[in-house]
């Protein structure tokens, strides 16, 4: 469907904005594939929020802030600069300090460090202030752990993507090996699962679905089903 026909129904949402879309879920549950889709589709804008817990958490690795200092970790995020710049084909390049960090920030060590640093409260408001203005204009597709439920609570379409296990551990295991990492699927999926437990048990803004968020169980499903029900959603008004 032509973009301009979603853009005249779009018409009728509050103020004219076009609505954002809060895709939650834990790692490796398809999220980023379907994001993607989804705002090249709807022309809209797509933003990684994940990357930028991985950008913080790539300055502390190099700086040796200790990661269970947390007035350390929240000045450190305070004073970063973060920023996402999109690219064509939904690409997204990310810099720390100016400096373009896109692939190091997927290294094995960030993965295994970055739930550490995403429980820090101050880490956590610094972000999501960041990801709120992001968002102001409407029209992006914000992937995420607390989109849905902190960050933008009145975004208009709000998806929970999870997926068994072994799967997201699978899809992990490629794209990883993509970029020349290699991880057997027992280590990957004892990987994945204790990053689950960390980001559902912190304390600040937990991974969990929203209450009104429809959840999608990816397992069951193919990637296009799973956009087409998402831009379903969109036209229907939410
Ligand atoms: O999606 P990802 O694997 O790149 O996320 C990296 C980490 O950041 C993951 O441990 C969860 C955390 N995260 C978060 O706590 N809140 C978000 N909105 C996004 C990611």
């Amino acid at each position: 469907m032509a973009i301009t026909s979603f853009c005249h129904r779009f018409m009728g949402y509050s103020m004219n904005l076009k609505p954002n879309i809060a895709i939650d879920g834990p790692a490796g549950a398809g999220k980023s594939t379907v994001a993607k889709m989804v705002a090249k589709k709807l022309g809209f804008l797509y933003i990684d929020t994940g990357a930028m817990y991985r950008a913080v958490t790539l300055k502390a690795y190099r700086d040796g802030v200790n990661l269970d200092d947390t007035k350390a970790l929240g000045e450190m995020a305070a004073a970063a600069s973060v920023e996402l710049v999109a690219g064509h084909d939904q690409s997204t390049k990310v810099f720390l300090n100016g400096e373009d960090v896109t692939e190091e920030i997927r290294s094995p060590d960030i993965s295994r460090l970055v739930s550490l640093v995403a429980r820090v409260p101050e880490v956590r408001k610094r972000l999501a202030e960041l990801q709120r203005a992001m968002a102001k204009q409407g029209g992006v597709v914000m992937e995420g752990r607390d989109i849905g439920t902190v960050v933008l609570p009145d975004a208009r379409i709000k998806i929970f993507l999870t997926a068994l296990p072994e799967e997201r551990a699978r899809r992990r295991r490629i794209e990883l090996a993509a970029k020349g990492y290699y991880i057997n699927q027992r280590q990957m999926e004892k990987e994945i699962l204790e990053r689950d437990r960390i980001d559902t048990s912190r304390e600040t803004d937990p991974l969990v679905s929203a209450p009104d968020a429809e959840i999608i169980d990816n397992s069951s499903y193919s990637v296009e089903e799973v956009v087409g029900i998402i831009i379903n959603r969109v036209l229907a008004g939410g």
